[in-house]
């Protein structure tokens, strides 16, 4: 509920459990006032303090008034060079050359519904959501500021979105565009965000904020392997169930700076958007900029909840149909069996092997096209390669669809080798600057998206192929960071967009692809969780998590993962042992377990598997199709931290709390190992359950309080799946 109270200039925005408000000050500058737990009707800056301090200056309308500076007044959108040293979220540079950007509230619109952001990815809704702009303005380069704000009430979500309007009669370069800026007026708070690097994605790390600024980003391109577009503040004392946290996002898929600044009045300051690194966008008079979408959700209940409001809102409300609702293909993918090593003849034994196992969707991974027998050579040339796959899909996909089973494959749309067609014949389709050597990425170079005839140049021959045979499912790869960021097509002044562009570009080839093509479900992958943000998920329903397919890594990489995004967008797969990546010997039954913690397939040769291990096989994709919607929709509770405890569980819970699925894993094996129980959550006190169809029934208040009694390991990495039904 948005409520205004139109003569103190007073902007509360309430969620079913949290208040957010603003208030435009008698001087006109946007004050932020409150963001926590839902609060009673009140003007909270009451709890503003006005104070001369270090060197804080004044304002031309605070005179003489020395306690009135923008460098301590909490800011809704902070500026630049006018007096607030914090960190800026915009600046102008208009033909004069300054750099500064002074901002005074200039009046507001509201409005039933959502707010959508063309050529942009936005979460949606409608009548549950309102919106909010509220409108400020630079009176001197005469450029507005549209401040969106979205509020679902159900979700606790408050989403915004910036855009930015020339409305002055010169050119104005901006510099620098945040989506949002979060004053708090509190400095203890924890920062934590989730780093990694190819195969280890999102590790969750914390500490406690301390002076000055703190901050991860992206200046690769993508969101990347190595810090999330993802964080939280939160108490020092918050954990799972209690605490205070705010969680922030970016709706974005491109170069990202997540930075908390404490400052010397002990306040904190959280800004999260583009990142300014090479970004300068020209608006000459009357253009506009729309920066991306960023959603806060705040929990005054720990990460838990936070976590479970975010899921329900990217289920809900950012991934969309058909795929948000229906329920996805078990795959198998040949990636880690073959690699490019293949014909069709081994393609279908493959199938033939899955098929019988109720294994619903084959993916034909790299490949499968031009000359691109190793990473050196064929991308860019999507055509199929008759020589392994004589008659091309016409032939290959009836024989997959004769064994039961669905057909997809694997793109890579954004690249090229050297050693292709479209590379001889448009070199200059690249990302790289005349007369400089450019660096290559996995043996390969990076197309300019930028470019709408490059776009629709590789987009006309993926849409023949893809309407050649029936394909019902795509992966959409990309397998390197951007470099040599140039484009043919843009002038000096303006390769400052070229990082934006690019992703623009992305997004308007996958709306075209899920225009063209409503059915095909697009599963997202980047060398594995190097493009894993919400962004992507508003074009493809699930991402592959991690080129690691390990399951006792997965567990710390899905558990990171988690803390943002559900079940339901997180690609997982059984792969064969020892693991490629890390050589080690897990059952099969357990990497089941964690790659259920996921939208679960397979992804190797089931020929080389034991007739016991086919039917573990068997009994999973039974369990797992049964269970789909407990697994994929239910609510998600994390049970242990694996970074910490020895075992790892997590569990899904019915929203009625009728049903639930707890999984566990324990780690290496030791001797004397302690007893332990696991403590559920989220059950029913009052009602009583069966577990895995038992003769005992528990009571949940005892589930939840006194636990259930953890397995003891027998050996290395061993689990188990409890489900529970009330009774
Ligand atoms: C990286 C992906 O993450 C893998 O799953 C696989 O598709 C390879 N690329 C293929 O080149």
């Amino acid at each position: 509920m948005i409520v205004l109270d139109q003569k103190n200039r007073v902007f509360s925005l309430h969620t079913q459990n949290t208040t957010y408000q603003m208030k435009a000050d008698h001087n006109g500058v946007l004050l932020h006032t409150y963001y926590g737990p839902r609060v009673a009707p009140c003007d909270l800056s009451r709890l503003i303090r006005y104070v001369d301090r270090g060197f804080s200056p004044n304002p031309s309308e605070a005179g003489e008034d020395r306690g009135y500076s923008l460098d301590t007044l909490p800011q809704e959108y902070s500026t630049c060079g006018v007096g607030d040293f914090r960190l800026p979220c915009v600046e102008f540079e208009p033909e004069d050359g300054s750099r500064l950007a002074d901002l005074r509230y200039a009046g507001h619109e509201l409005k039933k519904g959502k707010y959508s952001l063309p050529g942009l990815p936005a979460f949606f809704g409608g009548e549950e959501w309102e919106t909010l702009i509220v409108h400020l303005v630079d009176s001197t380069c005469k450029v507005s500021v549209k401040l969106y704000y979205g509020v679902l009430e159900s979700c606790d979500l408050i989403t915004r979105a910036v855009q930015v309007v020339n409305g002055g009669g010169q050119r104005v370069r901006l510099r620098r565009c945040a989506s949002l800026c979060l004053d708090f007026q509190r400095g203890d708070l924890d920062f934590i965000t989730f780093d990694g690097c190819h195969a280890l994605e999102r590790n969750l790390n914390r500490s406690a904020l301390r002076p000055g600024v703190q901050s991860v980003e992206s200046v690769r391109g993508t969101s990347s392997h190595h810090h999330n577009p993802f964080v939280i503040l939160c108490d020092h004392s918050a954990n799972e169930d209690y605490g205070l946290c705010y969680g922030a996002m970016l709706v974005y898929s491109g170069n990202f700076l997540a930075a908390a600044e404490r400052t010397q009045l002990e306040n904190n300051r959280l800004l999260l958007g583009i990142n300014p690194y090479h970004f300068c966008w020209t608006l000459e008079p009357g253009q506009s900029f729309t920066a991306p979408e960023a959603a806060l959700v705040c929990s005054p209940s720990g990460f838990g909840r936070m976590s479970r409001q975010y899921h329900r809102a990217i289920r809900e409300h950012l991934i969309r149909d058909p795929y948000a609702g229906r329920r996805r293909p078990v795959l198998i993918n040949n990636w880690e069996a073959t690699e490019f090593h293949f014909d069709a003849e081994r393609l279908v034994d493959i199938a033939r092997a899955a098929a019988p196992l109720d294994i619903e969707l084959f993916v034909m991974d790299d490949g499968w096209f031009g000359s691109r027998d190793t990473d050196r050579s064929g991308l860019g040339d999507w055509s199929v390669n008759e020589k392994k796959l004589p008659g091309g899909l016409a032939s290959l996909v009836p024989r997959i669809r004769e064994l039961g089973m669905s057909f997809g494959l694997w793109i890579e749309p954004e690249m090229v080798n050297e050693d292709s067609t479209l590379y001889r014949e448009h070199p200059d389709w690249i990302l790289g600057a005349p007369n400089r050597p450019f660096a290559r990425g996995r043996g390969q170079l990076v197309l300019d998206f930028s470019r709408r005839e490059v776009r629709d140049h590789v987009y006309s021959a993926i849409r023949q192929v893809l309407g050649s045979a029936e394909i019902s499912y795509v992966k959409w790869d990309m397998n390197r960071s951007l470099t040599d960021v140039w484009s043919a097509a843009l002038p000096a002044d303006r390769q400052g967009e070229l990082f934006h562009r690019f992703v623009l570009g992305v997004y308007d080839i996958l709306e075209q692809m899920r225009r063209d093509f409503p059915n095909i479900l697009i599963e997202g992958c980047c060398g594995g969780g190097g493009r894993f943000d919400a962004g992507m998920l508003y074009y493809t329903p699930q991402i592959w998590c991690s080129d690691n397919t390990d399951a006792i890594d997965r567990l710390r990489i899905q558990y990171g993962t988690s803390f943002c995004y559900p079940v339901s967008a997180m690609g997982a797969h059984v792969s064969a042992v020892p693991n490629a990546q890390t050589g080690r010997c897990v059952s099969m039954e357990t990497r089941g377990v964690v790659a259920m913690a996921g939208t679960f397939g397979y992804e190797m040769d089931l020929n080389h598997t034991t007739p016991e291990e086919r039917e573990t096989i068997r009994r999973q994709v039974a369990f797992f199709k049964e269970h789909y919607g407990l697994i994929q929709r239910g609510d998600y509770y994390r049970l242990s931290d694996p970074f910490r405890d020895p075992v790892a569980a997590w569990e899904q819970v019915s929203p009625d709390g009728r049903e639930a699925l707890v999984s566990i894993v324990s780690g290496p094996a030791h001797a004397a190992v302690p007893f332990r129980s696991l403590r559920l959550k989220g059950l029913d006190p009052d009602a009583d359950y069966r577990v895995n169809g038992g003769e005992e029934l528990w009571p949940g208040s005892v589930l939840m309080e006194a636990g259930w009694p953890v397995p003891i390991p027998t050996g290395d990495y061993q689990s188990a799946q409890l489900y529970l039904k009330a009774e």
